[in-house]
């Protein structure tokens, strides 16, 4: 589904991203770890076509097809989805509307005409339910004044009607509660199926306890330094990065 080879990517001037290589197939749910500006929120900018970033060597393709190639806009049709470690807020713009926009817009894409007003309530009200969505939450302005958690549920939400081949999901440092963590979990778990795919950054065990990861991946100063089995998380629970960072520095691989 995504095959990323040797990238490497800068920004303001400044190499980040030093020859990265992750493969990631339909079914699977990967975790990408590591410490505080490794990297892991300019992958996914960089998968996501954030124009601040630029690519400087390597190759990314997503089912097939050159990811880097595309505008973001096509990225996304395509069935890419990154989920916002900061939602941004839309005053003045309804969910509804939002949302509505969203899945014309991709259809499209796709060739197939707007869905009729009745079809969308009818996806709107399925999706919903599926996080636990309010609602008053879904006729109220994109993200304005939502609460951590409820800006969360409805980031699932999205993630939901899109049905994105493969979401990025990026959990970092900012203080996601026990219950924002448990929407994440329960909204991937439900959404996860043979034909898509999660890469999850996260620093929270409890996260992956939930989603049960298959490849764990730690980067470190825009590396990828390692790939293993869940075991990698238990481990790094106990041991923290610097066994394996040590690792490999000694391996001369950073
Ligand atoms: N816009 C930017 N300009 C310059 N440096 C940046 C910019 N964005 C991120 N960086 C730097 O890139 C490195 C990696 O950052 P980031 O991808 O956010 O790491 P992580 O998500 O692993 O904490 C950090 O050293 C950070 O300071
Ligand atoms: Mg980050």
């Amino acid at each position: 589904m995504l095959k990323v080879s040797d990238l490497y990517a800068e920004t303001g001037g400044k190499e980040i991203l030093k020859g990265i290589n992750l493969e990631v197939k339909a079914g699977e749910v990967h975790a990408i770890m590591g410490p505080n500006g490794s990297g892991k929120s300019t992958l996914s900018m960089v998968l996501a076509g954030n124009p601040a970033y630029t690519v400087t060597r390597g190759t990314a393709t997503f089912m097939g097809k050159d990811l880097l190639a595309m505008p973001p806009e096509t990225r996304s049709h395509e069935g890419l989805f990154l989920g916002f470690q900061y939602p941004v807020e839309i005053p003045g713009v309804s969910m509804m509307n939002f949302m509505r926009a969203a899945v014309t817009e991709k259809r499209k894409f796709l060739g197939l005409p707007p869905m009729s007003a009745t079809d969308f309530l009818k996806l709107m009200r399925e999706k919903r339910s599926i996080v636990e969505l309010d609602s008053k939450l879904a006729s109220r302005s994109v993200n304005e004044g939502f609460s951590g958690g409820e800006k969360k549920r409805n980031e699932i939400f999205q993630m939901a009607v899109l049905e994105p081949r493969l979401s990025i999901l990026d959990e970092t440092d900012s203080g996601l509660d026990v219950d924002a963590l448990r929407i994440v979990a329960d909204g991937v778990n439900k959404l996860k199926s043979a034909d898509n795919a999660t890469i999850v950054i996260t620093h929270y065990q409890r996260l992956l306890d939930y989603l049960q990861p298959q490849v764990i991946h730690i980067l470190y100063k825009g590396r990828i330094i390692r790939t293993d089995g869940p075991e990698l998380a238990a481990f790094i629970e106990k041991n923290g990065f610097d066994p394996i960072i040590r690792d490999a520095e000694k391996e001369g691989a950073v």
